[in-house]
Parts: structure tokens; sequence; C-alpha cells
């Protein structure tokens, strides 16, 4: 199991359903992501009993806290391509008395380490929200760089943000 400093980083269990149904009905969670349509709980249980196991194609990683062993979050590693190099990351922390931490900087190093040594990716691409500050400077202390600017694409509350993508090469992982 990939671990880091602060995390560890292994397979959801089908009973873990209602930590994510919780976070993703989190608007303070949810201020930056886009949420889709309401679903209940029962919908989200039926969608993780589908899901494919972890594989080079998609890893979805409960976040795990080595303090404890609570879950407090979520990281994907998606969209991989053997002949390109190249895979997407998301992630968030939904137990938010744990932000500020250092948990989702050492979680994103961890995916990232993973992705490089294991999966042997030459690049990781995000994007995030403009102004979403936190995520970005988590990002920055990691290594990854802006490298693009999609104007006006995520809308919240009435409002049009900017979304950035950011990208980390192999060999520039911070930490
Ligand atoms: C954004 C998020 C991932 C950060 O998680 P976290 O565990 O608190 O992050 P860390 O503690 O590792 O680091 C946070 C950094 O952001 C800084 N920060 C926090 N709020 C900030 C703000 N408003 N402006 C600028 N920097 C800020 C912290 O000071 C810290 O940097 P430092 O170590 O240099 O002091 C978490 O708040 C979260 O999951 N939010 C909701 C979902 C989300 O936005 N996900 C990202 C989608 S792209």
């Amino acid at each position: 199991m990939p671990t880091g400093e602060l995390v560890r980083l292994r397979a959801f269990e089908p009973s873990e359903a209602e930590a994510l149904w919780r976070w993703n009905h989190d608007a303070e969670v949810m201020r930056w992501m886009e949420d889709g349509y309401p679903d209940s709980l029962a919908d989200l249980q039926k969608r993780m009993a589908d899901w494919k196991p972890n594989s080079y194609e998609k890893s979805r990683l409960a976040v795990e806290a080595l303090e404890d062993g609570k879950l407090i979050g979520v990281v994907v590693l998606r969209d991989a391509q053997p002949e390109t190099g190249h895979a997407e990351l998301d992630i968030y922390i939904g137990e938010k008395d744990r932000w500020g931490s250092g948990y989702a900087t050492d979680t994103v190093r961890t995916a990232c380490r993973f992705g490089f040594e294991k999966m042997r990716l030459h690049r990781i691409t995000l994007w995030v929200v403009a102004d979403n500050a936190a995520a970005r400077r988590v990002y920055e202390k990691v290594g990854f760089v802006e490298e693009g600017r999609q104007r006006e694409s995520f809308r919240r509350d009435g409002q049009w943000h900017d979304m950035v993508m950011m990208g980390l090469l192999e060999g520039d992982l911070r930490g």
C-alpha cells in the first residue's frame, strides 16, 4: 500500500459509502468541485458495488490517516495511458477537521510517487478552480506548475470561475 508520512492509500470498503455520501453532500467540501445531481446513499452504495477493482487505468484510493487509521479523504489516479505515460489526479479531504494539517500535501505526494515509481508515468495533470487557493498551494508545494487556463469554465453560485491546468513531471516531485 502506498504510504507517506501522514497517510496510507488503500482500496475502499463497501461499508465506507456513508462517509463518501456525507462528503459529497457537504457544501463546504464541494465548494470548488463538480457536484452533479443529488443521489441517495442507496444509489451510491449500488454504484460502489459496480466499481471495478483498482487498476492501471483507474485507481480510486481511500486516504487513511496513519495517526489513528481513520478514513479522511479520496485520491484518484485516472485515465492513465501507457503510450504517453500521462494520468490525471483528483483529490479531496472530506473530513474538514483534518484540513490544514498537511494531509492533502502528503496524499498528493504519495499518490504521485506511486504513479511515477509503480506505474512508470512520466507526467501527472490536474485541474483546479483558479480561486481554490488552498488546493493550488498544496499542488505547488508538491511541485506542480501552472500550464494553462480555461476561462470561465466552472460555475458556482451564479459566478463563473477560470480553471487552471497544472502538471508535474517525473523528477520534479518535491519532498
Ligand atoms: C484543498 C484541500 C485538498 C487542502 O487539504 P489540506 O489537508 O488542508 O491541505 P494541507 O494541510 O496539506 O495544505 C494546505 C495549504 O494551503 C494553505 N491554505 C489554506 N487555506 C488557504 C487559503 N485560503 N489561501 C492560501 N493558502 C491556503 C495552507 O496554509 C497550507 O499551506 P502551508 O503548508 O504552506 O501553510 C482540502 O481543503 C479539500 O479537500 N477541500 C475540498 C475539496 C477540494 O477543494 N479539493 C481540490 C479540488 S482541485
